[in-house]
């Protein structure tokens, strides 16, 4: 999950991280009221989740709290990157000297995390990387040492940072770590990491990824989720612990196990090509366990979907055996009476199939088409949601 700028903020605030004073707004008329808080110069920048907002008129320096308001009214009507602007932090403005690039992060191909560290900060890193390669520091960090003061001065170092500056640096690049550390992120980024003009080291734009795979050890992650932007859909299949994944066409598919999903998507994009480029809906897997009520679960979140036609459910009875996936599915239509709605085409094959199929059918539900094989299944589907 990637965090907002003042979400960042904040967490490299409780880390201890020097940042300025930051207020969120979500109208002009607030944006004036934080900048008469703060008082003096700042800066009004719009909160998305996307690099290159400066560049997108979404960054503004501003030296009263009118301007503050008309920065805001014209940031919070922009669209950048694809994203819509609903709030503006408004930051106390910095006199700044010299701007400095930092990250920290997964280095998924290594097994290992990377710090990344230029002296020459300010511009998009990317650019720089590409044109002058040597002067972005890529420094190893072992996970079981970390960053301390020692292996913070040998990044600065590598960075190009001055003597001098590589001591004023290094405590806050340990801090950034424990950051990285303590809230189980897999991207820690500062850029500009600033060093003002009466001579400390401010963090003055953060980028925070968090692990959801570690969400367990953090109760409080939660709340840093953007409902706003979240699919409704989406919500209600993870709130039933399902993993649900939306996508844009029109055959709803679940299946058990992400492999067989997967593919699953592939044979009904493929056979959907014959039926006027139909395809699939989503992707539900229902993992091992196809209970009635995880099936129910399931099929209630994709009949959810407007834009959903028909529905492909593609099962193999491995551990669970095909009998119980079947009487999974007689109960999930009869638990969803009337919501249940489109056609269904179930194709079963694995343990216990003959069982499987023999309950299907002598249910008779007049939604439920079997199909013996996936291509067959996933023809079927198609054609039934181009009709
Ligand atoms: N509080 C501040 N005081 C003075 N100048 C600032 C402040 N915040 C940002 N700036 C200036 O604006 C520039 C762009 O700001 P920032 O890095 O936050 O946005 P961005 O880089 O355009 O966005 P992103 O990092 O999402 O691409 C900075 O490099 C810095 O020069
Ligand atoms: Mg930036």
């Amino acid at each position: 999950m990637d965090l907002f700028e003042y979400q960042a903020r904040d967490l490299f605030e409780s880390y201890g991280v020097p940042v300025l004073p930051g207020i969120v707004a979500d109208t002009p008329e607030e944006a004036k009221a934080a900048a008469e808080k703060l008082g003096g110069t700042v800066v009004v920048k719009a909160q998305v989740k996307a690099g290159g907002r400066g560049k997108a008129g979404g960054v503004k320096v501003v030296h009263n709290p009118d301007d503050a308001f008309t920065a805001a009214e014209a940031i919070l009507k922009l669209t950048i990157k694809g994203l819509p602007v609903h709030k503006v932090m408004v930051t106390a403005g910095a006199r700044i000297d010299k701007e400095f690039y930092f990250s920290v992060l997964l280095d998924r191909a290594n097994r290992s995390y990377l710090s990344l560290c230029a002296v020459e900060g300010g511009m998009e890193i990317e650019e720089l990387a590409v044109e002058r390669p040597d002067a972005l520091a890529r420094i190893e960090v072992i996970p079981g040492i970390g960053i301390d003061l020692d292996t913070a001065r040998a990044i600065a170092t590598a960075g190009h940072f001055p003597p001098d500056l590589v001591e004023k640096v290094a405590p806050v690049l340990v801090k950034l770590y424990e950051v990285y550390k303590g809230e189980d992120a897999t991207l820690v980024e500062v850029n500009p990491l600033v060093l003002t003009e009466d001579g400390t080291i401010l963090a003055l734009d953060g980028k925070v990824s968090l692990d959801e795979n570690a969400d367990f050890r953090h109760p409080a992650h939660a709340e840093l989720e953007d409902a706003a932007a979240a699919d409704p859909l989406e919500a209600k299949a993870k709130a039933m612990n399902l993993n649900y994944v939306k996508l844009d066409g029109e055959v709803g598919v679940i299946g058990n196990g992400a492999g067989l999903v997967m593919s699953t998507l592939d044979v009904v994009a493929y056979a959907g090509e014959k039926w006027g480029g139909v395809k699939p809906a989503n992707f539900l897997d229902i993992g091992g366990g196809a209970s009635s009520e995880v099936m129910a679960n399931g099929l209630s979140v994709i009949l959810g979907d407007p834009q959903v036609k028909s529905v492909f459910v593609n099962v193999f009875g491995g551990i669970t055996a095909c009998d119980a996936v079947a009487n999974g599915i007689v109960g999930a239509l009869n638990t969803l009476g009337a919501e249940a709605s489109k056609p269904l085409v179930v194709r079963l094959d694995g343990n216990n199939v003959d069982e499987g199929r023999r309950i299907l059918r002598d249910a008779n539900h007049p939604l439920v088409t079997l199909a013996l094989t996936m291509d067959e299944g996933a023809d079927k589907a198609a054609e039934l949601a181009s009709k």
